[in-house]
């Protein structure tokens, strides 16, 4: 199992797509450090995406006061939050929160780290691999968790029968996978989760399927832009009872058969081998999964196979939520995790530019691979990397000022008190208030400033006035000036 190292930048990660840039840069300029020169050429070094860069401490820099700079990269896969990108995440897990409140679920959360054993399942899955495992101070096998679903599955097993079923749960989390980085894939990203425990019929699917194309249309995009691709894994469960292949290497073949589109087909022929895959199967296994109509899935397992009858439910509840024009059967969907069940589903962007956008199934025995009950479940992740480059495409990236009401200065050192009670009152009353701290700053800097926050009003306090009980307010939009008492100031707001 691979094992990569883990650094303390578990807490720091963000969106990297630059968002829509309305804001000057702050006109802020910091005292050049001795070393600028050599901060300067790593930041073009980092600019340009090479790699990390070692430093050498700056010739004749004073031991104890500046140390040899480190790198300014974040690790290789993942990513820093400046305020842009910061007010972009907060933008999205809004409308994952917001869709999720529509539908009734409740929200949990779970530790980065858990232990290892949640995540060792044997049926040869990629995420295994790409485990961040390694051994914490008191020698336990942990891994930072690359995906929230056993989390969930422990949780549910914890709290036992004691919960008033159905559980309705989402989760937004941060998930580590050491993957090789294309676009939209990263070795850390965050995932909005819903999942629904104890409905057994494809009702809890077609819930979740119907929350997912909210979202969609919530962000302005169309069933033009995106299609759910959704099939059934008891299509495949009934082809390979057809050829008497053992239950117990189900798993195992999901989740070579997913590899189908990366790995050449006599690599699948050898792993099916493998799993116990007869050669005459595979061209068996192959034939269903090109399946793409009803009738044809008839022809081959039967109207009467549980999964035939499951999709058609299914696409039955789709028309009623009004959302049967996302959905597409597609049985080459199976999907690389080994606990589904049933019903698969994934998230595609119809320009086919984008990697997977979210995915998820139904997993009625994966409480029981740890050692509880079996227990209906079914759910979907959902990452914020895919969605973001699907956005950027579409030009429906929106646009997030960092939104400021009133910018508060005193004209004179002695006015600094006044002054802080003044913004205090403004923020009591709920509005976003700069304060300005710094020392000596003329009133162009000002102006420069308000603008630079797209300020509404300036609120200056200087002595004349605030000897008469007054301060100057300046409405910055239309550019008018009013003196008011501190009581007008705050009522007229
Ligand atoms: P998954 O297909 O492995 O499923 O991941 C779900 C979604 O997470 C993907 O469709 C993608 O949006 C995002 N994602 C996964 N890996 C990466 C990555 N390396 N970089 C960026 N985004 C990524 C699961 O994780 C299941 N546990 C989902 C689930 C919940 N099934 C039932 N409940």
């Amino acid at each position: 199992m691979a094992c990569a190292s883990v650094t303390g930048h578990l807490l720091e990660s963000g969106l990297v797509v630059p968002v829509c840039r309305t804001r000057k840069p702050s006109s802020f300029s910091p005292p050049k450090p001795k070393f600028f020169t050599v901060r300067r050429s790593l930041a073009i070094r980092a600019m340009s995406g090479s790699p990390a860069v070692s430093l050498k401490e700056k010739e004749g820099t004073p031991k104890g006061s500046m140390g040899s700079l480190i790198s300014t990269d974040p690790p290789k896969g993942t990513r820093d939050f400046p305020p842009e990108d910061m007010r972009l995440r907060t933008w999205l897990f809004n409308n994952f929160r917001e869709v999720s409140r529509l539908f009734s679920f409740e929200e949990v959360d779970f530790p980065l780290v858990e232990s290892e054993e949640l995540y060792t399942r044997k049926a040869g899955e990629e995420i295994v691999g790409q485990l961040y495992n390694f051994e914490d101070k008191g020698g336990r096998k942990v891994a930072l968790r690359p995906e929230l679903t056993p989390s969930l599955a422990r949780l549910v097993l914890q709290k036992g029968r004691a919960q008033s079923y159905p559980l309705k749960w989402f989760a937004i989390g941060q998930c580590w996978r050491y993957e090789r980085m294309t676009r939209g894939r990263r070795r850390e990203h965050y995932q909005w989760n819903m999942d629904i425990i104890g409905v057994p019929g494809v009702e809890a699917e077609a819930e979740l399927l119907s929350a997912i194309v909210t979202f969609f249309t919530k962000l302005g995009i169309t069933s033009n832009d995106v299609g759910i691709k959704v099939s059934n894994r008891k299509v495949l469960q009934a082809v390979l009872e057809k050829f008497n292949i053992p239950v117990d290497s189900f798993p195992a073949v999901c989740v070579i058969v997913d590899k189908l589109e990366k790995l050449p087909r006599e690599e699948i022929e050898g792993e099916l081998d493998k799993a116990g895959v007869p050669s005459n199967a595979v061209e068996g296994i192959l034939k269903a999964l090109s399946l793409k109509s009803f009738d044809d899935l008839e022809a081959l397992i039967g109207a009467q196979s549980g999964a035939v009858a499951e999709l058609k439910q299914l696409f039955a509840l789709a028309e009623g939520y009004g959302i049967q024009d996302w959905l597409h059967f597609d049985a080459s969907v199976v999907r690389g995790l080994a606990y589904y069940t049933g019903t698969v589903f994934e998230g595609f962007d119809k320009d086919k530019k984008l990697r997977a956008i979210c995915g998820g199934g139904r997993y009625d025995r994966l409480l029981s691979t740890y050692g509880g009950q079996d227990t209906p479940a079914c759910g979907f992740g959902f990452g914020d990397a895919v969605i973001v480059e699907l956005l950027k495409e579409k030009k429906l990236l929106p646009v997030l000022p960092h939104v400021v009401d009133d910018v508060v200065m005193a004209l004179e050192d002695s006015l600094r008190v006044p002054a802080a009670g003044v913004a205090a009152r403004l923020r009591s009353k709920g509005r976003v208030v700069e304060l300005v701290i710094e020392k000596g700053k003329k009133m162009k800097w000002v102006f420069k400033h308000c603008d630079t926050l797209k300020a509404k009003r300036l609120v200056l306090l200087g002595s004349t006035e605030w000897d008469q009980g007054k301060v100057n307010v300046k409405d910055l939009d239309a550019r008018e000036q009013t003196l008011k008492t501190v009581d007008e100031l705050i009522e007229s707001t």
